[in-house]
């Protein structure tokens, strides 16, 4: 090896370093780490580096035969000892799934510890701003991040740690995106905001979309439905996380930037592998350092006035 070739070695450990101080884990074998679309991109990233840390993974998927070729994969790289890694079938999307693996999650687990809404779809290319799939696009990044959130919340076992909810999102659902000013004042009233305002929400822009009259209505400009099913996921995020404040469940959002994936077509500043690594990171902040209620910017939390 050459010398420089062994300095670019040592500098990149040494930013390892600084990036994942070694501390004694609060988790075990035992801690049970849920992710949904886990089979590629940013969610198999996490989903492997969660395994290395050694926790007890749930890889998940829509499709059988990817997920369990996706777990296997994990299986066969890691070293030996360090966490399991088990495929469960899950469709995001389709309630009877949901609840399908809620039971399963119940009756094999007895819990979970850590549920990572990952699954996420956009249609659009990089330049390009079709809402063709929005009913999809929101079906799957908005109601299916919160009707899984939601089957699983009693199953969260709170003890000894903070139990956790990570759900992958996006900047361009922070809400300097949306230009309506009715929406921003209703979205920024944190102490009058309901769950029901952000369903209103998503329903008109579903209704703009079928009747063609969503442009020039304020709502973000780029990528428009993925951005109000991340703008809605940041809000019910934000309402769960005060809904859940002092029961010991946190609830995050973490943006990984443009990352090189398949929903990118591949470009992007990141990889995959960067981008899971953060997120597990944040998924495993000890307890004292754990928030709630925020949104992860890569790691730095944005200001609530933008969220
Ligand atoms: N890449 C970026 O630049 C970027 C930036 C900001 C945020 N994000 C977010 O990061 C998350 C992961 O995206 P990615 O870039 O890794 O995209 P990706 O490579 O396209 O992976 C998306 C994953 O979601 C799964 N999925 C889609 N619909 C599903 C459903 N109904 N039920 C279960 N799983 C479903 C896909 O499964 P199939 O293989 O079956 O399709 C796939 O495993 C998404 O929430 C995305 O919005 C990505």
């Amino acid at each position: 090896m050459s010398s420089s070739s062994s300095m670019d070695c040592a500098s990149s450990k040494d930013k390892e370093a600084a990036a994942d101080p070694p501390r004694a884990p609060w988790w075990t074998g035992e801690t049970v780490a849920v992710v949904t679309g886990a089979n590629r991109g940013i969610g198999l990233a996490l989903a492997s580096r969660l395994a290395e840390r050694g926790l007890s993974v749930v890889l998940t998927a829509r499709d059988e035969a990817r997920g369990e070729a996706a777990a296997a994969a994990i299986r066969d790289a890691r070293p030996p000892g360090l966490g399991a890694v088990r495929f469960r079938r899950l469709d995001v999307a389709d309630p009877a799934s949901v609840a399908a693996f809620a039971s399963w999650v119940r009756d094999e687990l007895g819990g979970l510890d850590i549920l990572v809404n990952n699954a996420g779809v956009s249609f659009n290319e990089i330049s390009t701003n079709s809402v063709e799939h929005a009913e999809t696009v929101l079906r799957t990044n908005f109601h299916g991040a919160k009707m899984l959130t939601e089957a699983l919340l009693p199953l969260f076992r709170r003890a000894p740690t903070t139990s956790r909810i990570l759900n992958i999102s996006s900047q361009l659902g922070l809400l300097n995106k949306l230009k309506d000013p009715a929406l921003r004042r209703m979205l920024l009233n944190e102490a009058a905001l309901t769950e029901r305002d952000i369903e209103g929400m998503v329903s008109r822009f579903l209704a703009e979309v079928g009747d063609g009259t969503w442009r020039g209505r304020g709502w973000p400009e780029v990528w428009t439905d993925y951005a109000v099913s991340k703008l809605a996921l940041n809000a019910y995020s934000r309402l769960l996380a005060a809904r859940l404040a002092g029961e010991r469940v946190s609830v995050n959002c973490f943006c990984p930037g443009f990352t090189r994936t398949d929903m990118t077509r591949g470009f992007g500043k990141r990889t995959a592998e960067e981008a899971g690594r953060v997120a597990a990171g944040l998924a495993l902040l000890p307890p004292r350092d754990l928030p709630t209620g925020k949104f992860f910017k890569w790691r730095t939390p944005q200001l609530y006035s933008k969220l």
